[in-house]
Parts: structure tokens; C-alpha cells; sequence
């Protein structure tokens, strides 16, 4: 028996953030702490803009802007102490991934009146209704304003930093506003990372063992919008074979393209979960510090690779939808993950990307001890699990 629970509205389309406003009123809610990062976001002409329509709707808002990537624990709880010394009783979360996931922390552990930390990697459930959130992405990647999960580092007492991805259905923000023109202002390396976690979204949800007719649905469009877009996106290659005379136009297909292949694969992940490119990157970025989707975009085509015996199929399928040939056999989808990967300027092992040896064992460890390796459609061995982290250090797929 297959389920599928999405229970998100997506708002989509150029211009939809002036919709925030209105929704935020129709849910009942006055007084919204308003969650970013530190920096560029929070002084961007979207966020202004959402500032303004906040304003004139009449809702008052608090700015809580300490998000930092993949937030510490001890940053929800700051969070969370001033949604409650304000009296608020909605949040919006505005950023990439790590502002959104922060957001979904502090309604949920408001809701339970106890610190985030009790619930991340703890076994412990959330069980309480949380307050409303509004999810807008400003890049096209983690999927995070539809999905069921969010990731947060840890801190133990030693100061050793670890990446703990938490699920939960009372993680899935109420509304998700996906508006491409938030996305225009990203340079192109950030374009390409975030766009490769979302590829890595769709293709690890594809060859899960978790996976539902209608959760492939959803891998296969967004692959396919990838496939067509993510070089446009990214300034290397035009939107179609037949270029459109104007540049401007191209760039916003593109960028339009790219916006829909993220939510549709967070959506996905939700349903199938993830595999173990997943289980590399969150430690590699939880130690190195490599950005979470640089680190997927990297890591995705030796994981392919090594599944090639065990999701043949699956891999031709995914292959297929990225290039528009039908009959792609599992090797020559690989390939043509690794030569996307080669054309968006990724590098093609960790050496490459400065990821220092120094971290190798910890990082294997870690990804050992995975939640969601059993998603993995190849029972991975330790054994051949340290093999493919060596191949990923120093090894090349060919492109
Ligand atoms: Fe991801």
C-alpha cells in the first residue's frame, strides 16, 4: 500500500510573494516573526518589498535574522524566545534552506514548550499543532517549503559539529511561496549548487526503496525541468535548442524552470526520502563546511555510479528525463549527471573542492551511522561504503 501526503498549498508564479501578506491574514495570524540570515538576504529588495506588504496589510512583524547555515540548535531556541516574548502567533521563514528549516524548529518546539534540542536525534516526536508558517525560498534547492523535514547542526560539549536531518509532519509549513523572481539576484556557483541538490532530491527519491508511482511522478518532471534549465540557469548554455532572440526571457524560462524542479522534488523527498548522497554531504558540510548542495552536487555521480547494478532501470529512467533520450542505458545516465555536474563549474571530487583528508574517517563514520541509509536501494557494506568516500576524495566519474 502507497501513501502520499502533501498537505503544503504551493503558491507559484513571477510576483506571488505580494500574496504572503493576504494569506498570512486569511489563517488568522497578527503578529509573525519574520525568520532570515544574517546577511544579503535580509537587505534585498524582495525582502523589503515583503516588509512593505506586511506593513500595509497591517500585521506586525519581528525580524529574528541570526540564521546562519544549517542553523545550531541554540539558534532555534533564540528564535523561539523571541516569537514568544513578542506574543506571535505566526512565522514566516525567508531564505534559502537554512532560515526555512530554522523557522519550522521554533514553531515546533514552541508548540512543545521544550528547547529543540530534545527532539533532534533523540528518537523523541513532536506531537503538538504547530503555528502557521509561511515558507519563501530565495533559491531553487532544498525543497524545504513543501518537505516534512529540516537539518540542524549539533554541538556536543566536545564542540564537535554534526548534521542532524529531523522529520516530522508538523514540519510541513502551511504555505509555501515560490516566486522565480526572488531567485534572479543569485550568482551563477549558488544557482548551480542549490540546482543540484534539487537534482540530487529527485534522483535519490526516484531509486529509494521508498519510492511511489506518485512520488516518481513528481522525480521524474523535476529531473526533467532540471535537465532542460539548470545550464540556463546558470549562464552556460541557452534555455532551448531553438534560443529565444531575447536573453532576458531566456534567463527568466530558466529561472522559472529551476524554481518548479525544487518544490516539485521536495515534495518527493517527503514521500521516499533520501539516500546516501545525503549521507556524505551532511557530514562533509557539517566538518569541511562545504555548502550542502556543493557538497551533493560533488558526491551525486559516484553514488550513481556505485548503484548501477542494484537501480539499472531506475537509472536509464532518470537519464531519459534529463537529456530527452529515450533508450539511455544506466551507465551513459551517470555520465550525463557527471557531465551537467562538469558543465555548471562543479568539481569533481572533494580534493578538488578543498575538502582536507584530515576529515575522512569522521565523515565515515558518520554516514555509517545514517538514518535513512536503508532508503538506499543497495544495501551498502562499511566496507564498500568506505571505498566509495575514497573514490569521492580523489576518484573521478567520467563526464
Ligand atoms: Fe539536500
Amino acid at each position: 500500500m502507497d501513501e502520499f501526503y502533501a498537505p503544503t498549498k504551493i503558491i507559484f508564479g513571477e510576483g506571488c510573494l505580494s500574496e504572503t501578506a493576504p494569506q498570512i491574514k486569511k489563517m488568522g495570524a497578527t503578529r509573525v516573526l519574520l525568520v532570515t540570515g544574517k546577511s544579503n538576504t535580509a537587505s534585498s529588495p524582495g525582502f523589503e518589498s515583503l516588509c512593505r506588504s506586511l506593513d500595509a496589510a497591517g500585521l506586525r512583524w519581528f525580524h529574528f535574522a541570526e540564521v546562519g547555515p544549517d542553523p545550531e540548535t541554540s539558534t532555534v531556541d533564540r528564535g523561539a524566545e523571541l516569537y514568544r516574548t513578542q506574543g506571535c502567533d505566526a512565522l514566516i521563514g525567508f531564505g534559502g534552506g537554512s532560515p526555512i528549516d530554522c523557522a519550522k524548529g521554533i514553531a515546533a518546539s514552541v508548540a512543545e514548550g521544550r528547547p529543540i534540542r530534545d527532539f533532534v536525534g533523540t528518537g523523541l516526536a513532536f506531537t503538538k499543532p504547530v503555528p502557521p508558517l509561511v515558507a519563501i525560498p530565495t533559491t531553487a534547492g532544498t525543497g524545504t517549503e513543501v518537505t516534512n523535514a529540516a537539518v540542524f547542526t549539533v554541538v556536543d560539549e566536545r564542540g564537535h559539529r554534526s548534521k542532524k536531518g529531523t522529520s516530522s509532519q508538523f514540519y510541513f509549513p502551511r504555505r509555501a511561496v515560490v516566486d522565480p523572481l526572488l531567485h534572479a539576484s543569485m550568482p551563477p556557483a549558488l544557482t548551480a549548487a542549490t540546482g543540484m541538490d534539487a537534482l540530487t532530491h529527485a534522483i535519490e527519491a526516484y531509486v529509494s526503496r521508498f519510492h511511489t508511482p506518485i512520488s516518481d511522478m513528481y522525480c521524474l518532471e523535476s529531473i526533467r525541468l532540471i535537465g532542460r534549465s539548470l545550464r540556463a540557469a546558470c549562464g552556460k548554455a541557452p534555455y532551448s535548442s531553438i534560443p529565444i532572440s531575447d536573453s532576458a526571457t531566456e534567463a527568466a524560462l530558466a529561472r522559472r524552470d529551476m524554481a518548479l524542479a525544487a518544490t516539485l522534488a521536495g515534495v518527493a523527498l517527503s514521500q521516499a526520502g533520501l539516500g546516501m548522497v545525503h549521507g556524505f554531504a551532511h557530514p562533509v558540510g557539517a566538518m569541511a563546511g562545504l555548502a550542502h548542495g556543493l557538497a551533493n552536487a560533488i558526491l551525486l555521480p559516484f553514488v550513481m555510479y556505485a548503484l548501477i547494478p542494484d537501480a539499472g532501470d531506475r537509472l536509464s529512467s532518470i537519464g531519459q528525463a534529463l537529456t530527452g533520450h529515450i533508450g539511455i542505458g544506466a551507465e551513459e545516465s551517470v555520465r550525463a549527471i557527471a557531465r551537467l555536474a562538469r558543465d555548471i563549474d562543479i568539481p569533481e571530487n572533494l580534493k578538488a573542492a578543498g575538502v582536507p583528508s584530515t576529515y575522512f574517517e569522521d565523515v565515515l563514520a558518520d554516514a555509517l551511522s545514517y538514518r535513512r541509509r536503508k532508503a538506499s536501494p543497495r544495501a551498502f557494506t562499511d566496507e564498500e561504503l568506505r571505498e566509495l568516500l575514497e573514490q569521492m576524495y580523489s576518484g573521478k566519474v567520467e563526464a
